[in-house]
């Protein structure tokens, strides 16, 4: 199936390519919005956007898989993203990682047969002071306990419900 952006997000990256002094001002933009529309960067989005931008494809593969924060593979509805960075992991990160392994019945790096939740491990959030932290989509989760993860996934099962 041939690649479609939605009406919205061709307007936003033009708008972006309007507001920025050069068109590769534009790309880091671009693969922010190109990732909420597929949840991911494929090579046919990093095409689009080079296309789009004037860039090489080469520049675009650079930049999206140089940035760990753009997803190059599918992820699911709901992208959990646990910091596993030191303070995190003092305060018990470790062991939140492995209920929401056991609770989902996936890895991290994987995505349940639904394609509902992702789990992905990730650096500091800079969310420090109020560790251990998860990141779904673009919201964070603080505090975290695993009562607090019951809560927050039942939640997002009755939203998706
Ligand atoms: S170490 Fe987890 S948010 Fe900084």
């Amino acid at each position: 199936m041939a690649l479609e952006f939605s009406e919205n997000a061709k307007k936003e990256i033009a708008a972006k390519i309007d507001q920025l002094p050069d068109r590769r001002s534009a790309l880091i933009p671009a693969l922010y919005i190109a990732e909420r529309e597929f949840r991911y960067i494929s090579p046919e989005v990093m095409e689009y956007l080079a296309a789009e931008l004037g860039l090489p494809v080469s520049e675009v593969r650079g930049v999206a898989t140089f940035y760990t924060m753009f997803n190059k593979e599918p992820v699911g509805k709901y992208h959990i993203q646990v910091c596993q960075n030191l303070t995190c992991s003092l305060l018990g990160a470790e062991s939140l990682i492995s209920y929401l392994e056991k609770k989902l019945g996936i890895a991290c790096g994987q995505t349940t047969a639904d394609g509902k939740y992702s789990i992905s491990r990730v650096e500091c959030l800079g969310s420090c002071g109020t560790a251990p932290v998860m990141q779904i989509n673009d919201d964070y989760y603080e505090n975290l306990t695993a009562e607090k993860i019951d809560e927050i996934l039942a939640g997002l099962d009755k939203e998706s419900s």
